[in-house]
């Protein structure tokens, strides 16, 4: 009898992070971590905008956020969650679903350390959408800020932190020309992930 021919699956962490790394090597973007952040509004309507993941720790992709912004109140109503990113260079698109919790004190000041100075000033001096009654005021409150900590280390206010997602699906996309794109999903289950194909 012949010999079974065991095929391993890819596991969908290691195939995220690989093609995040083929991304951020051909890319010209200085943010290639950006995706798109889907969560459950409080109004029922999905809410959706913008991050950038800073940091991939298994089984985790994490970012950074102040934590009484709109995303950290929706996320601590309802923990489901999406990230959906689009490589054009790569023509590749992945999908993801899964479940945020809160960064612990130090990976949020990992998190922190790596972001620049000018960001690093805004968290300081801006509650992230809160009602802004002058934008003169807060211009001269970030300039101020900024000349005065330019050449300081600035710790990590304690409103500043982030989430890390666990994926529990991903959708991994590669798009062709055609249109007949290639579609892998991979669903977590309770031994380890099923993968199928599915139509484009
Ligand atoms: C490319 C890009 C990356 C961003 N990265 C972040 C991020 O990592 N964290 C963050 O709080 N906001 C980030 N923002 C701003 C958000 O899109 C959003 O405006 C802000 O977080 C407020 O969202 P909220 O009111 O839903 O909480 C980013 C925006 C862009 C365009």
């Amino acid at each position: 009898m012949k010999d079974l021919e065991v095929q391993e699956q890819p596991v969908p962490f290691m195939v995220f992070a690989h093609w995040l790394h083929e991304h951020t090597s051909k890319s010209r973007s200085n943010y290639t971590g950006a995706c798109v952040l889907s969560t459950v509004g409080m109004d029922g309507y999905p809410n959706a905008r913008n991050v950038s993941i800073k940091l991939l720790e298994y089984p985790y992709l994490i970012f950074g956020t102040p934590i009484n912004s709109l995303k950290s109140i929706e996320i601590k109503a309802s923990k489901k969650v999406a990230l959906t990113f689009w490589w054009e260079e790569s023509m590749r698109q992945i999908r993801i679903q899964g479940i945020a919790s809160e960064l612990d004190e130090e990976t949020a000041d990992f998190v922190f350390e790596k972001r620049n100075k000018g960001s690093q000033v805004v968290s300081l001096i801006s509650e992230q959408g809160a009602n802004l009654p002058s934008w003169e005021i807060l211009q001269e409150r970030y300039r101020v800020m900024f000349n005065e900590l330019k050449d300081e280390r600035i710790e990590r206010p304690e409103h500043w932190k982030g989430f890390k997602v666990e994926p529990i699906r991903y959708e991994f996309m590669e798009f062709r020309k055609t249109r007949l794109h290639y579609r892998r999903v991979f669903h977590k289950k309770k031994d380890g992930w099923e993968m199928k194909m599915i139509q484009p």
